[in-house]
C-alpha cells in the first residue's frame, strides 16, 4: 500500500485481536504522538506559513481521533494506561538520520517522509483490522477503524506533497528517498516482534 515495500504478517493480526482493549490503549497514544509530532513540526518551522496550517489541521484531526479511541475506551471501562516504548518510530527515525546527506534536502523532508511512511503503515494495518474486526462481530471497534481509514490515507499524501514542497518541488528525489526509506521501514518491521509491532497501528 502506498509506499510499503512488504505486506503486514498476518500474525499481527491475531495479536491484535487477542486483546481489543491493549490495541485501543496503545492506538489511543498513537493518536496522540501524531498530532503532539504534527505540532512540533509546525512549530519548528514558524515561518512557512502553508507547511504550519497543514500540520495543524492534522493534529487537529488526530486530536479528533485520539477521542474517539478515548470514548471507546471509557465505554468500556478501560483506563488509558501508560504509552509502551515506541521501537518503530524510533527505529525509522534512526533509519532516515543513516540515509546519505543531500544538500538539496533538507532535514525536514526527511521527518516528513517519516511521518508519511508511519501513516501508510497505520493505513495499511486499518484496512487489516477492518476486515478482521467485521468477521469477529465487534462493531463499533469495526466502525472506528471504518471511520479512521480515510483520513490516514489523507495524511499520507498530506505529508508526501509536503515533502515535495520543502525539497522544492523536486518529486523524483523525494520519492528516491521515500524508497530507501520505506526499504528500511520493511527491515524494521521484519525484525521487530509481533508484540513490540502492535505500536505501529499509528504513529
Ligand atoms: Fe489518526
Ligand atoms: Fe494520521
Amino acid at each position: 500500500m502506498f509506499c510499503l515495500k512488504v505486506p503486514t504478517d498476518s500474525q499481527w493480526v491475531d495479536e491484535a485481536l487477542r486483546d481489543l482493549g491493549a490495541l485501543l490503549v496503545d492506538h489511543a497514544h498513537c493518536e496522540l504522538k501524531a498530532a503532539s509530532n504534527a505540532l512540533s513540526l509546525a512549530a519548528r518551522h514558524p515561518t512557512r506559513f502553508a507547511l504550519v496550517r497543514a500540520l495543524s489541521d492534522l493534529a487537529r484531526e488526530e486530536v479528533d481521533h485520539f477521542q474517539q479511541v478515548l470514548h471507546l475506551l471509557e465505554a468500556r471501562g478501560l483506563p488509558l494506561g501508560e504509552p509502551r516504548t515506541d521501537t518503530y518510530a524510533a527505529a525509522l527515525r534512526y533509519a532516515a538520520s543513516r540515509l546519505p546527506r543531500d544538500a538539496a534536502i533538507p532535514a525536514l523532508v526527511d521527518r516528513l517522509l517519516v511521518a508519511a511512511v508511519i501513516e501508510a503503515r497505520s493505513c495499511e494495518r486499518f484496512k487489516l483490522l477492518m476486515t478482521a474486526l467485521e468477521a469477529a462481530d465487534a462493531p463499533e471497534i469495526f466502525a472506528l477503524y471504518q471511520d479512521l481509514f480515510p483520513s490516514e490515507a489523507r495524511h499520507y499524501r498530506t505529508f508526501y506533497d509536503l515533502a515535495v514542497e520543502e525539497a522544492g518541488g523536486d518529486e523524483a528525489r523525494v520519492r528516491g528517498r521515500l524508497d530507501a526509506l520505506a526499504e528500511a521501514e520493511a527491515r524494521i518491521v521484519a525484525g521487530l516482534a509481533t508484540e513490540e509491532q502492535r505500536s505501529t497501528v499509528h504513529g
